[in-house]
């Protein structure tokens, strides 16, 4: 099936993003309402921080599937929602992190120090919070027109890395069932795979198209 024309694409996407835009707070507010109308439940604070956490790494795996659905259904403009999605995986990281240093640490800073040295998880879930941050400083055109276009690419390759450790985060903290983040883990795999695929078979054309063509005798 053909896709729509770039026009039709443009305004579905431009009546879709302020949809998605109100969805993804969804969950932010819902935690508000909770807070309120105190029912977080037993552990408020685990609560906030597993619902944070979820999101952060929900809205990352969003972000990551934007190009596979551009390229595979031909629906170029989805192109125009990426920057919301990644924008909100920062959101909610930026959130889970409050969260853990303002309600579960109390700014307990030597503590927090030695949390982050002692206990992987939180080490490789810091890590992943840090590189998020020049993703979204460097979000914006301006930026993009600042550092030049292979700058930029070569800094956003970083969105990899970042689902990556989140998922071992999740891995690493579970005690006993792993259903949830291995679930996370396949789909990653299955995105970064397809990439991977893709990029060797671009290449691997590439290579064809460079050999140099012999005289027909
Ligand atoms: C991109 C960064 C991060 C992602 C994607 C992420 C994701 C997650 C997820 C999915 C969970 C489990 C939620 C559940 O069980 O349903 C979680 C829990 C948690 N995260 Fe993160 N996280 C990130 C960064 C951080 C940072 C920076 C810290 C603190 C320095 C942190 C501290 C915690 C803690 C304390 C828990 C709860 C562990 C427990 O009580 O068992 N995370 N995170």
């Amino acid at each position: 099936m053909p896709a729509a024309s770039p026009e039709i694409q443009l305004r579905w996407i431009k009546r879709v993003k302020p949809v998605a835009f109100t969805a993804c707070l969804i969950p932010a507010a819902l935690l508000i309402w909770r807070a309120a109308t105190d029912t977080l439940g037993a552990e408020p604070i685990e609560t906030i921080t597993f619902t944070t956490g979820d999101w952060t790494l929900r809205m990352l795996m969003i972000t990551l599937a934007i190009t596979p659905l551009r390229q595979l259904t031909g629906w170029h403009a989805l192109i125009r929602l990426r920057r919301m999605f990644g924008l909100y995986a920062f959101f909610y990281a930026l959130l889970h992190f409050t969260t853990y240093i303002v309600l579960d640490q109390f700014f307990a800073w030597q503590f927090i120090l030695e949390d982050i040295a002692e206990r992987l998880y939180i080490l490789v879930g810091f890590t992943a919070f840090v590189l998020l941050i020049p993703l979204a400083a460097t979000s914006t055109n301006r930026m993009l027109q600042r550092l030049g276009g292979k700058r930029w690419q070569r800094l956003h390759r970083l969105t990899y890395a970042v689902p990556i450790l989140g998922v071992l985060h999740f891995l690493w903290l579970v005690k006993a069932d792993i259903t949830e983040p291995a679930i996370y883990a396949l789909v990653l795999s299955i995105l970064l795979g397809y990439r991977i695929v893709r990029y060797r078979r671009r290449r691997a054309s590439q290579a064809v198209a460079g050999v140099p063509k012999r005289a027909t005798p």
